[in-house]
């Protein structure tokens, strides 16, 4: 048996996959690693497609879980992750991001006197309408050490009562893997645009809220606008499968100029976005990602839980009507843009979340030290 410290870290969905690689990188010199995928996303494109990509360690267990109502999916992730820790004991749990796996870990965790790590803590909308808003603050109630990514979520950690010492801001861990693979993606842009039969500007479109593709007219009104912005440029779609369904459902069509695609890869989808003209989107993450890369972002929600990407990137909220959404797609279009300087976002965010953690569950200093000089955090 290792007398080595035992961490469990649990990836479900899509968005989660590119924040736990280089987590897991950075923390497997010093601690054995339990991965556990809840199963919340389990087709290819959406799963294991990004765990060959991304280098990611496979899976110990997946718990299967798959979709469902919010409940059935909490619950299933609740009911066999708690037999999972009880046969596999770890010393800690951590979680990343604010989906449904991610509150049902924290929450499993904590009734069994698990101390939780939230990498992403503090992201807050303040919209609760959205589920994920509910995860989010509820996993940080839950959680031990809260691993933000910018200085507005310290403020919202600090306003809701939680100690200084539990917070710690590390930086943003997704543009760790994003400017690992960012040489990777340029050099694929030419290619791809060339399969895709692609003219040198167009617009990124992701849509799959289910507030925006759920209900007929407000669907009805984004592909308003997409038809709108597809006047000024090509516009290429990969689809998100809720949406899918929901446009065969609701028996809405693509406007014309409108490319759709299946959902790309990690770096198919890097190379597409770092290139874009334009990026429109209601996803959380590409917000971010894109601010990075100096592309302009249109977000298609009311609300962001990501201001410092509107104050410091290239973000705008332009809301779910398609006359608002014209309006500032044009503004961002003929605007010039810059890559966002945004502190901490630095491709090492990983390393300090380690350091934490390392420092923490080794109980000593020392091995802290030795990574420090080791030149292996900062
Ligand atoms: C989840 C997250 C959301 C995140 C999104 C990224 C929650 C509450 N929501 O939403 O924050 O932005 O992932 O994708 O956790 N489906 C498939 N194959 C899959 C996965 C899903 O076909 O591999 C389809 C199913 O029809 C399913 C639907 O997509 O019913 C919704 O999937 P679900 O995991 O419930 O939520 P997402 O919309 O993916």
């Amino acid at each position: 048996m290792s007398s080595r410290p035992r961490l469990a870290v649990v990836a479900a969905a899509r968005p989660n996959f590119m924040k736990v690689a280089p987590v897991m990188q950075a923390l497997k010199a010093w601690i054995d690693l339990d991965l556990i995928h809840t199963g919340q996303h389990y087709d290819r494109a959406m799963s294991s497609a990004f765990f060959e990509e991304l280098d990611l360690f496979e899976p110990d267990v997946n718990l299967g879980v798959g979709s469902g109502s919010h409940a059935v999916q909490t619950a299933g992730v609740m009911v066999a992750l708690e037999k999972r820790l009880t046969e596999v004991p770890v010393d800690a749990l951590l979680v990343v991001g604010d989906v449904n796996s991610t509150l049902a870990s924290a929450l499993t965790a904590a009734k069994m006197g698990i101390p939780v790590a939230h990498v992403e803590a503090g992201l807050r909308s303040r919209d609760w309408s959205m589920p994920e808003e509910i995860n989010r603050v509820l996993t940080d109630r839950l959680s031990t050490w809260l691993f933000t990514p910018s200085s507005d979520a310290d403020a919202n950690l600090v306003a809701e009562g939680i100690p200084l010492g539990q917070i710690h801001l590390v930086g943003n861990v997704m543009i760790d893997t994003l400017l690992a693979h960012l040489p990777r993606a340029r050099r694929r842009a030419e290619a791809l645009q060339a399969s895709l039969g692609l003219e040198a500007d167009y617009a990124l479109l992701t849509l799959h809220r289910p507030s925006n593709v759920d209900d007929r007219s407000t669907l009805s009104e984004m592909m308003e606008a997409i038809s709108q912005v597809s006047k000024r440029l090509p516009v290429v779609f990969p689809m998100h499968p809720r949406t899918e369904t929901r446009m065969r459902e609701l028996d809405i069509r693509l406007p014309d100029r409108v490319l759709r695609a299946e959902p790309f890869g990690y770096t198919d989808f890097l190379a597409l976005m770092q290139q874009a003209r334009l990026v429109l989107t209601d996803s959380g993450g590409i917000q971010e990602e894109t601010s990075v890369l100096g592309v302009p972002c249109v977000t298609l929600r009311d609300s962001t839980e990501r201001p410092i990407t509107c104050t410091l990137g290239t973000n705008i909220v332009a809301g779910t009507r398609a006359e608002d959404i014209v309006a500032a797609s044009l503004v961002a279009i003929d605007k010039s843009w810059e890559p966002a300087d945004i502190p901490l976002w630095d491709g090492r965010a990983s390393e300090r979340v380690a350091a934490v953690l390392v420092d923490s569950l080794l109980g000593a200093n020392q091995q802290l030290k030795e990574m420090k000089m080791a030149g292996e955090v900062v």
